[in-house]
C-alpha cells in the first residue's frame, strides 16, 4: 500500500511515516514546510537509512493536490496538514479557516477526482471544550473554545456529511489528546519555534537551560495536587494508532465514518509530569506557580475503549517513556 501523508514532515507526520514504513508499506509526504524542517528528512535518511519521499507544496493549491494523485498510485490519505497553535488561531482566525478548512476541501476534491476515498483525519480533543464528565468518550458534547478547535470540528462535520451523501467514502477521525515525546532513535521530537507553549517541550527547554524556570499555570484546580490534569500520549503510540486506523479502513468497517479518541485513558497532573521528568532524567526542574492560563480546564482525559475495541489499538508507553524520549530528542538538538 502507498499512503499519502499531508503535513507529513511535521512532528506527528514523521512519526506516522516511520511507523507505516516499519510495517512494510510505502509513504509519500506532502508538506509546505511552514512549520517543519527539511533537515529532519535528511537526518532520517543519514542516520536511520530510511528514505522518505516528499512533495513540497500547499494543499490549498489545486494543481498541487491533483498532481499528487495523478503522479502516484495512492491507496489512502492520512491528513495531518494544518495550523495548530491555539493562541495563534485566536489572533489569526481567517488564516486558520483558510489553511485548515479550505486546504481540506481542496484535498478532498482531488481525492474524489482520482477516486481515492479513504482518509484518516488528524483531529483534536480540543473539540470537546471544557469536559462535562470524565473520562471523555466520543459522545461527549463538542463545544469549541477557539478558532483552531473550530477548524477541527468543521472538518469532522464536512467529512461526516461527505460519507452521508456518498457512502463510498471511508473516513476515520482521530481525536488526539496530548501528544508528547519523541522517536526511539532520539532523532525526532517536538521542537516548536520560539518559546514552547506546551508543557513537555517547555520542561525539556528548562532541563536544557534554555529557559530558567517552568511556570505552572495554577495550583488551585479541583484536582488532587491542584495542578491541571491531562491525558499525555506518547507520539509513537499515537503513530501506531494511525496504522491501526488505516488497517481499519481496509477492513469491512460497519460504518464508513468513525471517530476515535486517542489517549492513554489516564490523567496526569503537571506536578506528576515534572516529578516523573526529574526522576527519569535526574535533572531538577525549577518551577514557580503562576495564575491559571486563560482557556485551560482542570482535567481532561479520554475514554479509549472504542479505539481498543474497533481499532485494536491501545497505548503501551508510560509517562516515564514520554519524559525520557522528550529529553533524548532535546539533548540531540541542543
Ligand atoms: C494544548 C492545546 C491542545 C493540543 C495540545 C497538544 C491549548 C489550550 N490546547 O493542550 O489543543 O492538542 O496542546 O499537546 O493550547 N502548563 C503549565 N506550564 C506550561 C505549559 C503548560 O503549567 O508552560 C500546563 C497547562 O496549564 C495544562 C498542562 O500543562 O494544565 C498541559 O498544557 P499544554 O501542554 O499546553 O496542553 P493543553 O493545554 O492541554
Amino acid at each position: 500500500m502507498k499512503y499519502l501523508l499531508t503535513g507529513g514532515a511535521g512532528y506527528i507526520g514523521l512519526h506516522v511515516a516511520l511507523a507505516i514504513k516499519n510495517s512494510g508499506h510505502d509513504v509519500l509526504l506532502a508538506d509546505n514546510f511552514s512549520n517543519s524542517n527539511i533537515d529532519n528528512i535528511k537526518h532520517i535518511k543519514n542516520v536511520l537509512g530510511i528514505c522518505l519521499h516528499v512533495e513540497v507544496g500547499d494543499i490549498r493549491s489545486k494543481d498541487f493536490t491533483d498532481k499528487l494523485f495523478k503522479k502516484y498510485q495512492i491507496d489512502a490519505v492520512v491528513h495531518l496538514a494544518g495550523l495548530k497553535s491555539i493562541p495563534e488561531s485566536n489572533l489569526k482566525p481567517l488564516q486558520y479557516f483558510d489553511n485548515n478548512i479550505s486546504g481540506t476541501i481542496n484535498l478532498l476534491r482531488s481525492m474524489k477526482k482520482y477516486s481515492i476515498k479513504k482518509i484518516v483525519f488528524s483531529s483534536s480533543a480540543s473539540v470537546y471544550g471544557d469536559p462535562e464528565y470524565l473520562p471523555i468518550d466520543e459522545f461527549h458534547p463538542t463545544r469549541v473554545k477557539n478558532p483552531y478547535a473550530r477548524t477541527k470540528l468543521q472538518i469532522e462535520d464536512i467529512l461526516g456529511d461527505l460519507t452521508n451523501y456518498d457512502p463510498s467514502w471511508n473516513i476515520v477521525c482521530l481525536r488526539y489528546f496530548n501528544p508528547v515525546g519523541g522517536h526511539d532513535s532520539g532523532l525526532l521530537g517536538d521542537s516548536p519555534r520560539g518559546i514552547p507553549s506546551n508543557l513537555m517541550p517547555y520542561i525539556a527547554a528548562v532541563a536544557a537551560n534554555e529557559l530558567p524556570i517552568l511556570n505552572i499555570y495554577g495550583d488551585d484546580y479541583d484536582t488532587a495536587d491542584g495542578t491541571g490534569i491531562r491525558d499525555y500520549i506518547h507520539v509513537m503510540d499515537l503513530a501506531d494508532a494511525h496504522l491501526c486506523a488505516l488497517e481499519f479502513l481496509e477492513s469491512s468497517a460497519q460504518k464508513n465514518f468513525n471517530i476515535f479518541n486517542i489517549g492513554t485513558g489516564y490523567g496526569c497532573s503537571v506536578l506528576e509530569v515534572v516529578s516523573t521528568f526529574e526522576k527519569s532524567t535526574g535533572i531538577k526542574i525549577p518551577f514557580q506557580i503562576m495564575k491559571r492560563r486563560a482557556g485551560d480546564s482542570a482535567s481532561c482525559y479520554a475514554d479509549v475503549k472504542n479505539a481498543k475495541l474497533f481499532l485494536k489499538w491501545e497505548a503501551k508507553k508510560n509517562l516515564k517513556d514520554m519524559c525520557l524520549s522528550a529529553w533524548a530528542y532535546k539533548k540531540n538538538i541542543i
